[in-house]
């Protein structure tokens, strides 16, 4: 009797135990990524992560951990790998970053023809290393992270799927017409801190989808050649840039940003920046002199560190039509000696802020007057209260918007868009 009821307990358990463990593996026709919150990581873009109708097996790679809340994804992350362990056929999404991974072989990912979004970030991959072809095999790729590597030329080709492509923090110093050839469906690219001289040819003309392209923190002596017009957000600070053809704008009507600090431009065409939807433009740490025009839609203007000795308002507003959206200007470490004219009041109505900081020294000047900010502050009110024609008095509330607006020398934040 007693060794019955035991039995009875044990076929109990083994019911149990099998039932909860169907219970773990949830083949949810419905998966859907973006319900699930653990591990957490971020997901951007728009994907239909379509899952594989395989039934779950046990294909991980022994080095890495596939979540049993997932069957599409693979985490070999912070490993110390040396090399890339074969890649399972289900896997859409690999994440290998923080390793020191310094070779990409074909044969890892022979089977790994869903790949979605490849994470080989802060690793030592060496261009001379990876199989050319291996990051084209995947149809479907929309993603990819070679940043933080020692990349010193683009491993190209990609799936022509490619959405995004994060390259920045390498040694690349070349750019082949044919890198990004036929990548017709890439939004974003990163380039930022590398050494890149020029980017010629017809490079990037047929990604006729591209919004943002950063080349901040390289070698450019030159803007970069034939960009797309869907272009909308461009950052190229920190190059050596002197010059901009004078149409160059004019073919990349969509731009909603442009950043081009620490530069060496000391001349622009009065009408280089007449762009319908720009926002924002960065000049400072550049020698320009003189003014051209502000367009309509710019909302933050950054002229700091340059060369200027006043600003005139006509060149930047020909018509006052009270039209204009600017609210701030940024106009520190000029060679400014007085205000600008109070005419700024009337053409930029919406104008917040005007930020004149400390102005430049001018060899053979004693000493550099300091220019009451905008707007007052309750000391400067006081020293100067006969120039009350500097105090707007019409002047809408300037509450809202921040006096500061400093973190302009970060690059765009990746997911701006
Ligand atoms: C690739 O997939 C095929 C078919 O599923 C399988 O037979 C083979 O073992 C896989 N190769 C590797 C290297 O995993
Ligand atoms: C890829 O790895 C980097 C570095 O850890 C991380 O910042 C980034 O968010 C990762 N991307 C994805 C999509 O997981
Ligand atoms: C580009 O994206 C469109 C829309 O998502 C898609 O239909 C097309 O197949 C993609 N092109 C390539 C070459 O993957
Ligand atoms: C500009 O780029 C160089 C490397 O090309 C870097 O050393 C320097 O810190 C950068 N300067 C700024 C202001 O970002
Ligand atoms: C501003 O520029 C216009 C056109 O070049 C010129 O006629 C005008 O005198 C200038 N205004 C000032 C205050 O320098």
């Amino acid at each position: 009797m007693g060794i019955y009821i035991q039995l009875v307990i044990l076929v109990l358990m083994l019911t149990k135990r099998c039932l909860s463990q169907y219970e773990e593996y949830d083949y949810d026709t419905d998966y859907n990524p973006e319900q699930e919150n653990e591990p957490p990581f971020h997901f951007s873009g728009i994907t239909d992560y379509n899952v594989p109708g395989v039934p779950y097996t046990t294909d991980c790679a022994r080095e890495c951990y596939c979540p049993p809340s997932s069957i599409i994804t693979m985490y070999c992350d912070n490993r110390k790998l040396r090399t890339i362990p074969q890649v399972p056929s289900r896997i859409q999404q690999l994440y290998l970053q923080h390793n020191v991974i310094e070779e990409v072989k074909m044969k890892s990912f022979i089977n790994a023809t869903n790949l979605r979004e490849i994470n080989l970030s802060y690793n030592r991959l060496k261009f001379q290393n990876i199989d050319s072809g291996v990051f084209a095999k995947s149809p479907h790729l929309y993603q990819i992270y070679l940043n933080n590597n020692e990349l010193e030329e683009i491993p190209s080709p990609f799936s022509t799927s490619i959405e995004r492509i994060f390259l920045g923090n390498n040694k690349i110093n070349k750019i082949k017409e044919q890198d990004f050839q036929g990548l017709v469906n890439v939004t974003m690219l990163d380039l930022c801190n590398n050494v890149i001289e020029s980017i010629k040819g017809k490079t990037l003309m047929k990604s006729t989808k591209l919004m943002q392209l950063n080349i901040c923190n390289n070698k450019l002596s030159a803007m970069p050649a034939n960009l797309p017009p869907s272009l909308m957000y461009l950052s190229l600070e920190n190059n050596s840039i002197s010059k901009i053809h004078e149409d160059y704008f004019t073919k990349l009507p969509n731009l909603i940003a442009i950043r081009m600090s620490y530069n060496k431009l000391e001349e622009v065409s009065l009408n280089m920046f007449n762009l319908p939807q720009l926002m924002e433009l960065n000049l400072g740490h550049n020698k320009l002199k003189r003014a051209f025009y502000v367009p309509r839609s710019l909302e933050h203007l950054y002229l700091h560190d340059n060369e200027f000795e006043t600003l005139n308002i006509t060149l930047m507003c020909p018509v006052m039509d009270r039209m204009h959206r600017l609210t701030y200007l940024r106009v520190d470490q000029n060679k400014l000696r007085r205000p600008i004219s109070t005419l700024v009041f009337l053409c930029f109505p919406h104008i917040n802020s005007i930020y004149y900081g400390e102005q430049k020294h001018i060899a053979g000047e004693t000493n550099v007057p300091l220019i009451p900010q905008y707007p007052f502050t309750e000391e400067d009110r006081d020293d100067y209260d006969d120039f009350s024609q500097y105090h707007r008095e019409d002047h809408e509330s300037l509450a809202g918007e921040p006096a500061g607006d400093t973190d302009e020398d970060n690059y765009f934040d990746e997911y701006s868009y």
